[in-house]
């Protein structure tokens, strides 16, 4: 589908933005390890989040939903997953194929996980190699680190393992993993990751303890059920807090917002640039920091990032880089080499795409040069199946002259299936079709 883009006068109205992706995933699997019923509001009815409950319910899960965002989990314990009759299919979602890949080598039966062109590309052996040092037989491509992946889990070992890269993803794999082991397993990370995992774990009664960048998971212990109402995604409200900050007639309100610390790196790096936040916290919900957001047009200015900030904002650079290409003065981007094995390699075509509209964008190994004060015109360009890429695109046709025609739009809903109707709501005006 074409998404083709007018930028509009004004960009004014109150969002919600859909449940936070990562936990959704997180509750579901949770719920299914857990003995009794869990209920899980709020939860993201994207694409990817869908193939989670797809492949639990192929492993003989019981669930229901999502039904306007209510899913309900009804689990039998940590043994109750059955060997499934077919593939597992994860989708375009690196996170159902790495936190399955976990369970999975817990499972005492045979099962294989695949997934779309994208993920088939991406690097499983930073999950599949820890888990065959805990005992669990994995094959496939390349040696077992490329999807198709078959799995004969069972007789799991506990394992001490310092993660290579902070990786979300792999930390909670190894996590789901120590359920099933008879011991403590250790996991190190070089740099705080997500911890939603960590704490829908605690939730559950899990024996979890986390010692600065060190946790620890006593496994065969039973998990208790959760009743959680899931917050907003942050990294869906990215996007309207980078087009509030560039639209110059713009007041946009996030209700309901994730405001975990190790999500809200945009934040910390959109007002470093200037922007104008007024976050007003709120309740806490599902055991995480929420609250509202309010952004106005901004005069943002360049910013230099790297290090621990990055697992902080990962996902958020596509639309951080449209920021900073009107932004005043130069921007840097560095040691986020994980965006070349995300959905797409998001250096290549971050840079390529925002090019074709006139920005000022040198990619680098590990991030990307940027120089602000371009001049944004409408083109054509293409979300290449990347998600973030295609409503990073987005952004920027709000803020650029003429129109913008953003091609394989439909990958939108792996993460944000309501996201057009949420630019309607600020009164952008779109339409589907061929440009
Ligand atoms: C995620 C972790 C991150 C992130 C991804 C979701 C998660 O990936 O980019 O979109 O839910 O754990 P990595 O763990 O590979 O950094």
């Amino acid at each position: 589908m074409d998404l083709i883009i007018q930028p509009p006068h004004t960009l004014e109205g109150v969002i919600k933005p859909p449940g936070d992706k990562s936990i959704s995933h997180r509750a579901a699997i949770i719920g299914a390890l857990a003995n009794g019923t869990t209920t899980i509001n709020g939860f993201l009815s994207g694409a990817d989040c869908l193939c989670t409950l797809a492949c639990l319910r192929a492993l003989g899960a019981d669930i229901t939903g999502p039904d306007e965002g209510r899913v309900t989990v009804r689990g039998r314990g940590l043994n109750s997953l059955c060997e499934p009759e077919t593939i597992l299919d994860a989708g375009n979602s690196g996170t159902t194929m790495r936190l399955l890949l976990g369970v999975l080598a817990g499972q005492p039966f045979y099962s294989v996980l695949s997934g779309d062109p994208s993920l088939r590309q991406r690097p499983m052996g930073r999950v599949t190699r820890p888990l065959q040092a805990m005992g669990a037989k994995i094959w496939g491509r390349r040696d077992g680190q490329l999807a198709p992946l078959s799995v004969r889990g069972g007789n799991l070992q506990p394992l001490e393992y310092t993660l290579p890269v902070a990786s979300a993803q792999v930390k909670s794999a190894l996590l789901l993993a120590g359920l099933f082991t008879p011991g403590e397993t250790v996991i190190t990370e070089p740099y705080p990751s997500r911890d939603h995992s960590e704490r829908l774990l605690r939730a559950a009664a899990a024996d979890l303890q986390v010692e600065g960048n060190r946790i620890r998971i006593r496994g065969r212990q039973p998990l208790q059920p959760l009743t959680i109402n899931i917050p907003g995604d942050i990294s869906a409200a990215a996007f309207f807090l980078v087009a509030g900050c560039l639209h110059p007639r713009a007041e946009i309100t996030l209700e309901g917002v994730n405001l975990n610390p190790s999500r809200t790196g945009i934040i910390d790096a959109l007002t470093a640039m200037g922007a104008q936040l007024e976050i007003t916290p709120a309740e806490e919900t599902g055991g995480e920091p929420a609250g509202s957001i309010r952004v106005s047009s901004s005069c943002l200015r360049g910013l230099e990032i790297g290090g621990p900030l990055i697992p902080r904002l990962i996902d958020e650079i596509p639309v951080l880089a449209v920021a900073a290409v009107l932004a005043e003065g130069e921007t840097t981007i560095r040691d986020a080499a994980e965006l070349k094995v995300k959905e797409s390699d998001r250096i290549t075509l971050v840079a390529t795409e925002l090019a074709r509209m006139g920005a000022d964008i040198a990619p680098w190994s590990d991030g990307f040069l940027i120089k602000g004060r371009s001049h944004l015109h409408g083109a054509v360009v293409d979300s290449h199946g990347d998600h973030r890429l295609a409503m990073a695109l987005a952004v920027a046709g709000l803020v650029a002259t003429g129109t913008t025609v953003i091609r394989g739009a439909e990958c939108m809903a792996v993460s944000y299936p309501g996201f057009t109707a949420d630019l309607a709501r600020l009164g952008v005006i779109w339409r589907e079709g061929e440009a």
